[in-house]
């Protein structure tokens, strides 16, 4: 080529474009429900109340004052000083016993149960059995995960030990012992020993999700069963619900044997949980912050409970309210209606949005006349016209 000849294209620089694919739209996760529509989903707390102004300080105070290190890649099992925070606090709020090296902290209650899953279900001939009803998130998770998933019957006071499979050994058994979701029942002593003994019997795990647990109103909170026997339970606990879901912050406090393993899969998986929230966590708990924060949103959940119970009984007389001593959910039957698809497009013209029962049940037919009213994330005001329209629904559809 001459110098100064003019401006050529090189040859090999040019390619045919794929065709472009429209670009994915997820769906609004928030909700894309009318804001009018009064939603009693049980999955938010009350975001209303989270402790922005604390949590902005010491966010800032560890932005100022950790050393650089901490800025880096730091060890897939979380920050040292929050696990040992952690370790502490569960021991004296839940009874759980660990050193701080058996916790790893995970992206929710939802990654570590995830991992749990694929650690230990590492055969395709496993299964697990887990208790019915169970949230659909959770059966999800575990299918994802390739296992089986087998249901065990709960009632009103949760699992049902007497059901648990015995013909073949459950990868683990999964349980919600503090506060059954959906039914809200609390697992009496009686039935946990029978769980110990069953874990022993089969040789088997038993993990335990205890995500709502600092919330009781009524009798003296049951400590964990990971107390019990921490050499079989793995308890998952997350600061979704006492906190917010947004920080992503859950934890898996595990058998010595299964810690190396677990912490491998985690690094594969994201690495580590953020460390700057976690510093800002640890601070939070040693500070009495959270301690402070639970004893505020319990006085509001019980305000919240109330306003929502009394208003079922004006609207309901025999309507049969359960699993309302604890959490931020509770179950009411009514006697006759049965919650179909149909009732609840209704239901959801008439201004309100609710969860029967039925669709969490592995097995279906024995729950149809119940529904969750989730109410963690609802005012009082918003509680009692949310009832009030519940009934005028209901009144449509008798
Ligand atoms: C049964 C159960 N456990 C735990 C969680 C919390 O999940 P995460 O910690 O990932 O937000 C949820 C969320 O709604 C749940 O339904």
């Amino acid at each position: 080529m001459r110098p100064r000849s003019g401006t050529y294209v090189a040859k090999g620089i040019t390619f045919q474009r794929e065709k472009e694919q429209p670009h994915p739209v997820f769906p609004a996760v928030v909700s894309n429900i009318s804001k009018d529509v009064i939603d009693f989903r049980a999955a938010n707390p009350a975001m209303d109340h989270f402790p922005r102004k604390i949590w902005g300080r010491l966010t800032k105070e560890v932005c100022n004052d950790t050393p650089e290190v901490a800025f880096a890649y730091s060890g897939s099992e979380g920050v040292k000083k929050l696990r040992e925070v952690l370790s502490q606090y569960l021991m004296k709020i839940r009874g759980v016993r660990c050193h701080a090296d058996q916790i790893i902290i995970t992206s929710g209650a939802t990654q570590a149960l995830y991992m749990i899953s694929r650690l230990i279900t590492n055969r395709n001939d496993q299964f697990i059995a887990v208790e019915d009803p169970v949230t659909d998130e959770m059966r999800r998770i575990f299918s994802l995960a390739g296992a089986e998933v087998h249901p065990v019957p709960a009632d009103e006071e949760g699992i049902i030990p007497e059901s648990l499979p015995l013909h073949r050994k459950p990868s683990f058994l999964f349980v919600i012992p503090s506060h059954q979701f959906p039914l809200g029942g609390t697992l009496s002593i009686q039935r946990r020993v029978k769980l110990m003994e069953y874990s022993r019997k089969m040789d088997t795990y038993i993990v335990e999700d205890d995500y709502d647990s600092e919330f009781t109103y009524e009798g003296v909170p049951v400590h964990s069963i990971q107390g019990l026997n921490p050499e079989r339970v793995l308890y998952v606990g997350t600061f979704s619900k006492i906190l917010s879901p947004a920080l992503r912050i859950g934890y898996a406090v595990l058998p010595p044997n299964l810690v190396d393993s677990f912490r491998e899969l985690k690094w594969y998986t994201d690495r580590h949980t953020s460390s700057l929230e976690q510093l800002v966590l640890a601070r939070f708990i040693e500070e009495g912050f959270l301690d402070r924060h639970v004893r505020q949103m319990k006085k509001i959940y019980k305000k919240r409970r109330e306003a929502l119970t009394a208003s079922i009984r004006d609207h309901f007389p025999s309507a049969k309210i359960l699993g309302q001593s604890a959490g931020m959910h509770l179950v009411v039957e009514f006697p006759g209606v049965v919650f179909s698809e149909e009732v609840k497009e209704l239901l959801c013209e008439t201004g309100v949005l609710v969860y029967p029962v039925e669709d969490y049940a592995l097995t279906k037919g024995a729950h149809q006349h119940k529904i969750v009213l989730g109410y963690g994330s609802l005012t009082e005001k918003r509680i009692v016209e949310g009832v009030k329209r519940l009934s005028e629904g209901l009144q449509k559809y008798t």
